[in-house]
Protein backbone atom coordinates (compact mmCIF):
# COMPACT_ATOMS: atom_id res chain seq x y z
CA UNK A 1 0.00 0.00 0.00
CA UNK A 2 1.35 3.50 -1.06
CA UNK A 3 -0.58 6.58 0.23
CA UNK A 4 1.46 9.26 -2.02
CA UNK A 5 -0.43 11.06 -4.92
CA UNK A 6 -0.68 10.69 -8.15
CA UNK A 7 0.64 13.75 -10.46
CA UNK A 8 -1.08 14.33 -13.71
CA UNK A 9 -0.44 17.13 -15.91
CA UNK A 10 -1.05 19.18 -19.24
CA UNK A 11 -0.26 22.26 -20.88
CA UNK A 12 -3.63 23.70 -19.53
CA UNK A 13 -6.89 22.31 -19.20
CA UNK A 14 -7.31 19.38 -22.03
CA UNK A 15 -5.88 16.78 -19.03
CA UNK A 16 -8.85 17.17 -17.08
CA UNK A 17 -10.19 14.66 -19.88
CA UNK A 18 -7.79 12.52 -18.51
CA UNK A 19 -8.06 13.23 -14.58
CA UNK A 20 -11.69 12.59 -15.09
CA UNK A 21 -11.16 8.96 -16.42
CA UNK A 22 -8.12 8.60 -13.92
CA UNK A 23 -10.41 9.62 -10.66
CA UNK A 24 -13.28 6.67 -11.80
CA UNK A 25 -10.94 4.25 -12.32
CA UNK A 26 -8.71 4.84 -9.46
CA UNK A 27 -11.47 6.63 -6.58
CA UNK A 28 -9.62 6.28 -3.76
CA UNK A 29 -6.29 8.05 -5.19
CA UNK A 30 -4.76 11.17 -4.49
CA UNK A 31 -4.43 13.14 -7.79
CA UNK A 32 -2.86 16.17 -8.35
CA UNK A 33 -2.80 18.13 -11.39
CA UNK A 34 -0.72 20.76 -12.68
CA UNK A 35 -2.28 22.92 -15.86
CA UNK A 36 0.60 25.17 -17.34
CA UNK A 37 -1.76 27.52 -18.38
CA UNK A 38 1.08 30.33 -18.54
CA UNK A 39 2.91 28.21 -21.56
CA UNK A 40 -0.31 27.08 -22.97
CA UNK A 41 -0.29 26.33 -26.02
CA UNK A 42 2.53 23.76 -26.14
CA UNK A 43 1.38 22.62 -29.71
CA UNK A 44 3.27 25.54 -31.45
CA UNK A 45 5.98 24.92 -29.48
CA UNK A 46 9.41 23.92 -30.03
CA UNK A 47 10.54 20.57 -28.85
CA UNK A 48 13.63 22.04 -26.43
CA UNK A 49 10.76 24.60 -24.98
CA UNK A 50 8.13 21.72 -24.34
CA UNK A 51 10.95 19.76 -22.87
CA UNK A 52 11.91 22.79 -20.55
CA UNK A 53 8.42 23.09 -19.58
CA UNK A 54 7.71 19.45 -19.53
CA UNK A 55 10.58 19.03 -16.52
CA UNK A 56 10.47 22.32 -14.82
CA UNK A 57 6.48 20.51 -13.61
CA UNK A 58 7.85 16.62 -12.98
CA UNK A 59 10.14 17.75 -10.34
CA UNK A 60 7.78 20.24 -9.01
CA UNK A 61 4.94 16.88 -8.83
CA UNK A 62 8.29 15.20 -7.68
CA UNK A 63 8.63 17.13 -4.76
CA UNK A 64 4.86 16.93 -3.55
CA UNK A 65 6.04 13.04 -3.35
CA UNK A 66 3.73 11.61 -6.17
CA UNK A 67 4.50 8.11 -6.63
CA UNK A 68 4.17 8.50 -10.88
CA UNK A 69 3.57 11.18 -13.47
CA UNK A 70 0.80 10.90 -15.99
CA UNK A 71 1.53 13.17 -18.75
CA UNK A 72 -1.73 13.99 -19.49
CA UNK A 73 -0.87 15.86 -22.69
CA UNK A 74 0.10 14.18 -25.89
CA UNK A 75 2.32 16.89 -27.41
CA UNK A 76 4.43 16.92 -24.09
CA UNK A 77 4.19 12.91 -24.52
CA UNK A 78 5.23 13.21 -27.82
CA UNK A 79 8.20 15.69 -27.41
CA UNK A 80 9.41 15.04 -23.81
CA UNK A 81 8.68 11.56 -22.34
CA UNK A 82 12.10 10.04 -23.06
CA UNK A 83 13.89 13.25 -21.25
CA UNK A 84 11.17 12.84 -18.07
CA UNK A 85 11.68 9.35 -18.29
CA UNK A 86 15.71 9.77 -17.98
CA UNK A 87 15.48 12.12 -15.53
CA UNK A 88 12.33 12.12 -13.53
CA UNK A 89 12.62 9.28 -9.96
CA UNK A 90 9.30 8.31 -10.69
CA UNK A 91 7.77 6.51 -13.73
CA UNK A 92 6.34 8.53 -15.94
CA UNK A 93 3.44 7.65 -18.59
CA UNK A 94 2.94 9.23 -21.47
CA UNK A 95 -0.48 8.81 -23.78
CA UNK A 96 1.00 7.72 -27.24
CA UNK A 97 1.24 4.28 -26.12
CA UNK A 98 -1.65 3.93 -25.12
CA UNK A 99 -3.90 5.55 -27.76
CA UNK A 100 -1.83 3.67 -30.63
CA UNK A 101 -1.99 0.88 -28.69
CA UNK A 102 -5.86 1.26 -29.19
CA UNK A 103 -6.04 2.16 -32.47
CA UNK A 104 -4.14 -1.01 -33.40
CA UNK A 105 -6.58 -2.82 -31.64
CA UNK A 106 -9.65 -1.67 -33.53
CA UNK A 107 -8.55 -0.74 -37.29
CA UNK A 108 -10.01 -3.39 -39.82
CA UNK A 109 -8.48 -2.31 -42.76
CA UNK A 110 -5.16 -0.70 -41.28
CA UNK A 111 -6.05 2.77 -41.89
CA UNK A 112 -5.72 4.88 -39.03
CA UNK A 113 -6.32 8.70 -38.88
CA UNK A 114 -4.25 11.18 -36.06
CA UNK A 115 -5.48 14.66 -35.26
CA UNK A 116 -3.80 16.77 -32.85
CA UNK A 117 -1.53 19.44 -32.51
CA UNK A 118 1.07 20.74 -35.14
CA UNK A 119 3.68 19.77 -32.47
CA UNK A 120 2.48 16.17 -32.22
CA UNK A 121 1.65 15.71 -35.97
CA UNK A 122 5.57 17.15 -37.00
CA UNK A 123 6.83 14.39 -34.02
CA UNK A 124 5.42 11.37 -36.12
CA UNK A 125 5.19 9.83 -32.43
CA UNK A 126 1.91 8.02 -33.50
CA UNK A 127 2.60 6.88 -37.17
CA UNK A 128 6.30 5.81 -35.55
CA UNK A 129 3.96 4.10 -32.43
CA UNK A 130 1.69 2.72 -34.83
CA UNK A 131 4.23 1.23 -37.22
CA UNK A 132 5.96 -0.43 -34.40
CA UNK A 133 3.03 -2.61 -33.10
CA UNK A 134 2.09 -3.60 -36.42
CA UNK A 135 3.93 -2.45 -40.18
CA UNK A 136 1.18 -2.81 -42.06
CA UNK A 137 -0.82 0.14 -40.07
CA UNK A 138 -1.01 3.47 -42.79
CA UNK A 139 -1.37 6.60 -41.01
CA UNK A 140 -2.51 9.81 -42.11
CA UNK A 141 -2.28 13.05 -39.74
CA UNK A 142 -4.16 16.09 -39.63
CA UNK A 143 -2.91 18.89 -37.12
CA UNK A 144 -6.25 20.88 -36.18
CA UNK A 145 -4.69 23.86 -33.86
CA UNK A 146 -7.93 25.84 -33.65
CA UNK A 147 -9.98 23.32 -31.75
CA UNK A 148 -7.89 24.01 -28.65
CA UNK A 149 -8.77 27.70 -28.40
CA UNK A 150 -12.51 26.96 -29.65
CA UNK A 151 -13.03 23.95 -27.01
CA UNK A 152 -11.88 25.94 -24.27
CA UNK A 153 -13.97 29.35 -24.60
CA UNK A 154 -16.87 27.00 -25.79
CA UNK A 155 -17.41 28.10 -28.99
CA UNK A 156 -16.94 24.52 -30.69
CA UNK A 157 -20.85 24.31 -29.73
CA UNK A 158 -21.36 27.34 -32.23
CA UNK A 159 -22.07 27.11 -36.04
CA UNK A 160 -18.85 28.46 -36.90
CA UNK A 161 -17.81 25.61 -34.83
CA UNK A 162 -19.17 22.82 -36.70
CA UNK A 163 -18.05 24.31 -40.51
CA UNK A 164 -14.46 24.31 -39.32
CA UNK A 165 -14.83 21.04 -37.37
CA UNK A 166 -16.51 19.72 -41.05
CA UNK A 167 -12.91 21.62 -43.07
CA UNK A 168 -10.15 19.90 -41.00
CA UNK A 169 -11.87 16.67 -40.85
CA UNK A 170 -12.46 16.68 -44.86
CA UNK A 171 -8.63 15.24 -45.32
CA UNK A 172 -9.20 12.12 -42.49
CA UNK A 173 -12.83 11.26 -44.10
CA UNK A 174 -10.46 11.22 -47.71
CA UNK A 175 -7.89 9.15 -46.14
CA UNK A 176 -10.67 6.36 -45.70
CA UNK A 177 -9.52 5.43 -42.30
CA UNK A 178 -11.81 3.42 -39.91
CA UNK A 179 -10.02 4.59 -36.76
CA UNK A 180 -9.25 8.22 -35.68
CA UNK A 181 -7.09 8.50 -33.30
CA UNK A 182 -8.03 11.77 -30.55
CA UNK A 183 -4.51 12.66 -30.45
CA UNK A 184 -4.98 15.36 -28.08
CA UNK A 185 -6.41 15.42 -24.85
CA UNK A 186 -9.07 18.44 -25.38
CA UNK A 187 -10.29 16.19 -28.73
CA UNK A 188 -12.78 13.98 -26.06
CA UNK A 189 -14.90 17.13 -25.33
CA UNK A 190 -15.76 17.22 -29.01
CA UNK A 191 -16.09 13.72 -29.76
CA UNK A 192 -19.72 13.52 -30.46
CA UNK A 193 -19.80 16.45 -32.91
CA UNK A 194 -16.78 14.39 -34.20
CA UNK A 195 -18.43 11.34 -34.78
CA UNK A 196 -21.54 13.41 -36.13
CA UNK A 197 -18.91 14.71 -38.90
CA UNK A 198 -16.91 11.03 -39.73
CA UNK A 199 -19.77 8.57 -38.99
CA UNK A 200 -20.88 6.00 -36.84
CA UNK A 201 -18.51 3.34 -38.99
CA UNK A 202 -15.16 5.32 -38.19
CA UNK A 203 -13.97 4.51 -34.58
CA UNK A 204 -12.85 6.89 -32.31
CA UNK A 205 -10.11 6.43 -29.80
CA UNK A 206 -8.93 8.25 -27.16
CA UNK A 207 -5.94 7.33 -24.44
CA UNK A 208 -7.99 8.11 -21.23
CA UNK A 209 -9.35 4.57 -21.10
CA UNK A 210 -6.75 2.90 -21.81
CA UNK A 211 -3.83 4.99 -19.72
CA UNK A 212 -6.00 4.83 -16.10
CA UNK A 213 -6.15 0.56 -16.72
CA UNK A 214 -2.17 0.85 -17.39
CA UNK A 215 -1.86 2.92 -14.21
CA UNK A 216 -3.76 0.84 -12.53
CA UNK A 217 -2.16 -1.98 -13.13
CA UNK A 218 1.58 -0.57 -13.28
CA UNK A 219 0.25 0.54 -9.11
CA UNK A 220 -1.02 -2.95 -8.36
CA UNK A 221 1.56 -4.23 -9.73
CA UNK A 222 4.46 -2.98 -7.35
CA UNK A 223 1.95 -2.77 -4.69
CA UNK A 224 1.62 0.95 -4.73
CA UNK A 225 -2.70 1.25 -5.07
CA UNK A 226 -4.33 3.08 -1.95
CA UNK A 227 -7.30 0.91 -1.25
CA UNK A 228 -8.13 2.70 1.65
CA UNK A 229 -7.61 6.02 0.92
CA UNK A 230 -10.65 8.53 0.14
CA UNK A 231 -9.51 9.86 -3.10
CA UNK A 232 -9.17 13.62 -3.38
CA UNK A 233 -8.09 16.05 -6.32
CA UNK A 234 -5.77 18.81 -5.78
CA UNK A 235 -5.43 21.27 -9.07
CA UNK A 236 -2.73 23.90 -9.53
CA UNK A 237 -2.21 26.24 -12.32
CA UNK A 238 0.38 27.93 -13.33
CA UNK A 239 -1.03 31.13 -14.57
CA UNK A 240 -4.85 32.91 -14.31
CA UNK A 241 -6.35 30.37 -11.81
CA UNK A 242 -10.21 32.11 -12.25
CA UNK A 243 -10.41 31.40 -15.44
CA UNK A 244 -8.81 28.13 -15.29
CA UNK A 245 -11.50 27.24 -12.89
CA UNK A 246 -14.22 28.87 -14.87
CA UNK A 247 -12.86 27.19 -18.06
CA UNK A 248 -12.80 23.89 -16.64
CA UNK A 249 -16.41 23.71 -16.21
CA UNK A 250 -16.64 23.09 -20.09
CA UNK A 251 -14.19 20.18 -20.01
CA UNK A 252 -15.13 18.53 -16.60
CA UNK A 253 -18.83 18.79 -16.40
CA UNK A 254 -18.75 20.35 -13.03
CA UNK A 255 -17.42 22.77 -10.64
CA UNK A 256 -14.16 22.60 -9.43
CA UNK A 257 -13.71 23.90 -5.50
CA UNK A 258 -10.21 25.56 -5.74
CA UNK A 259 -7.28 25.64 -8.14
CA UNK A 260 -4.27 27.27 -6.60
CA UNK A 261 -1.95 29.14 -8.23
CA UNK A 262 1.71 27.89 -8.42
CA UNK A 263 4.32 29.60 -10.73
CA UNK A 264 7.28 27.42 -10.91
CA UNK A 265 10.32 30.06 -11.56
N1 LIG B 1 -3.64 19.17 -24.50
C1 LIG B 1 -2.54 19.29 -25.45
C2 LIG B 1 -2.28 17.96 -26.13
O1 LIG B 1 -2.84 16.92 -25.74
C3 LIG B 1 -2.78 20.33 -26.51
C4 LIG B 1 -2.95 21.76 -26.08
C5 LIG B 1 -1.74 22.62 -26.40
O2 LIG B 1 -1.45 22.91 -27.56
O3 LIG B 1 -1.09 22.99 -25.44
O4 LIG B 1 -1.51 17.91 -27.04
Amino acid sequence: MDTRPVGVFDSGLGGLTILKTLSQALPKEKLIYFGDTVNVPYGSKSKAAVTRFALDIARFLEKQKVKLIVVACNTASALALAELQKKISVPVIGVILPGAMKAAQCTRNGKVAVIATEATVQSKAYPRALKRLDKRIHTYQRACPVFVPLIEEGWIHKKAGEQIVADYLHGVQQSKADTVILGCTHYPVIKKKIAACLGKEVKLVDSAQVLAEEVKTRLAQTDQLNPSGRGSMKIYASDAPARFKRLAKNILGRELRRVYLKKLN
